[in-house]
């Protein structure tokens, strides 16, 4: 009955990383999913999420079915995070917020009430993107396409080209955005550019989907949401996206948060509505596991204060990795301009490798990078920044490969 369907290629992100397990090599380097492994290359547990699992453990509560919309703890919770102490539309209670499957399960949900509030509406998302986004809104019956953002030539931010192809677009058009740590390419805009933006997304009645998935990774948890919190500031209607999956180290427990800015108290309760019938249609209900972890630490002062310190662990750590690479490859290979290294910003960087570059790393040097060039810097520590810096040099400077 199946035998007319092709063979999955395999996810662009996923298959590199478990081409990497299979590779019975030891000296290898794996660069690929954007996950956090410590300085010991290890997937961090953190203090604050295993003492909160033991104690809703102890409790022993039986598993009811959660609401549609999840915990009402965790809402809350990552409302507060999200949208910070001074918010306005949280003070006039006018944004839906519903837990997700993580910030791809927020995704979708956002995908399918939008297209169901605006079947016209198109989708505009930065080239490049992250591998799944177009899949996810395509799958929600949007048709999507690209606004510049990345110059090649500067390895940083088209900011004109940016701003002239989203004045170009029709009213109620959705524009998917980055707020902090750009996935694939670490470039991100700089506050006052985000204000510029924010005008046109006014002028021209745009609908903002703002995808959070790195929050803290950049340049702390209230830094990194500056563009919500501008939008929320200017009086928008927009969404935004959220996940632990990064900050909490919580990747298979699949966290996140879809939130509606609305107008209006009485609108936002229509939007929870709706997003309630969307989840029901999809999953039905959220896992509560993750959620009361991430909830109990949130909500509790000393908690949440050695949690922000593990995000500033991480945070410090990534760009530690970054100064180390560009230290290395200033003394290697001076002539090559290894700046964006230090410029770019969070978990990823951009390298713009060819793909016979990329495969000559794979193969001869177990040094693993998805197609797009994107390396996630958590995979360097300093047992093999050195090896992964000789590596790239080897390459860089083989005439074969240019
Ligand atoms: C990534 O971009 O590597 C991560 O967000 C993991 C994923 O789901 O692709």
């Amino acid at each position: 009955m199946f035998g007319h369907l092709r063979a999955f290629a395999g996810d662009p992100i996923f298959r590199l990383g478990e081409a990497f397990h299979a590779d019975p090599r030891d000296l290898k380097v794996n660069l690929t999913v954007g996950l956090y492994y410590d300085e010991q290359g290890r997937l961090p547990l953190l203090d604050v999420a295993r003492r909160a699992e033991k104690a809703w453990a102890d409790k022993a509560l039986p598993r009811a079915y959660l609401p549609i919309e999840g915990l009402s703890d965790y809402r809350e919770q990552v409302q507060k995070l999200v949208f910070g102490p001074n918010s306005k539309a949280l003070a006039e209670n006018r944004v839906a917020t519903i837990q997700t499957l993580g910030g791809t399960g927020a995704l979708k949900v956002g995908g399918d009430f939008l297209h169901a509030a605006y079947p016209e509406s198109e989708m505009w998302i930065s080239d490049p993107a992250w591998d799944n986004h177009h899949a996810i809104f395509r799958g929600a019956d949007i048709t999507t396409h690209t606004y510049r953002y990345y110059d090649s030539a500067t390895r940083g931010l088209d900011f004109e080209g940016m701003v002239q192809d989203l004045k170009q677009l029709p009213e109620y058009s959705i524009v998917l955005l980055h707020p902090c740590c750009h996935n694939p390419t670490g470039v991100d805009l700089e506050d006052a550019q985000w204000l510029d933006i924010i005008a046109v997304l006014r002028e021209r009645n745009l609908i903002a989907f703002v995808d959070m998935a790195y929050q803290g990774f950049a340049r702390g948890l209230d830094e990194d949401a500056f563009a919500i919190r501008a939008m929320d500031e200017a009086g928008l209607t927009f969404l935004v996206a959220n996940s632990f999956s990064k900050n909490f180290s919580y990747y298979s427990e699949r966290c996140g948060g879809l939130s509606v800015v609305c107008q209006s108290a009485e609108e936002a309760s229509r939007v929870l509505g709706q997003l309630k019938a969307v989840a029901r249609r999809i999953y039905s209900n959220p896992p509560s596991h993750g959620g009361q972890a991430i909830a109990t630490v949130l909500a509790d002062p000393d908690l949440f204060a050695e949690w922000k310190n593990e995000v500033e662990a991480m945070r410090t750590r990534i760009a530690d990795m970054r100064q180390k690479v560009y230290d290395r490859l200033q003394k290697a290979a001076p002539e090559y301009d290894s700046s964006y290294f230090i410029k770019q910003r969070g978990m990823f960087c951009y390298t713009g490798l060819t793909m016979q570059q990329l495969e000559t790393l794979r193969q001869k040097y177990g040094v693993y990078i998805i197609d797009s060039g994107r390396i996630s810097m958590p995979g360097l520590n300093d047992d093999n920044v050195d090896y992964f810096v000789q590596s790239l040099v080897a390459v860089l400077s083989d005439p074969e490969l240019q």
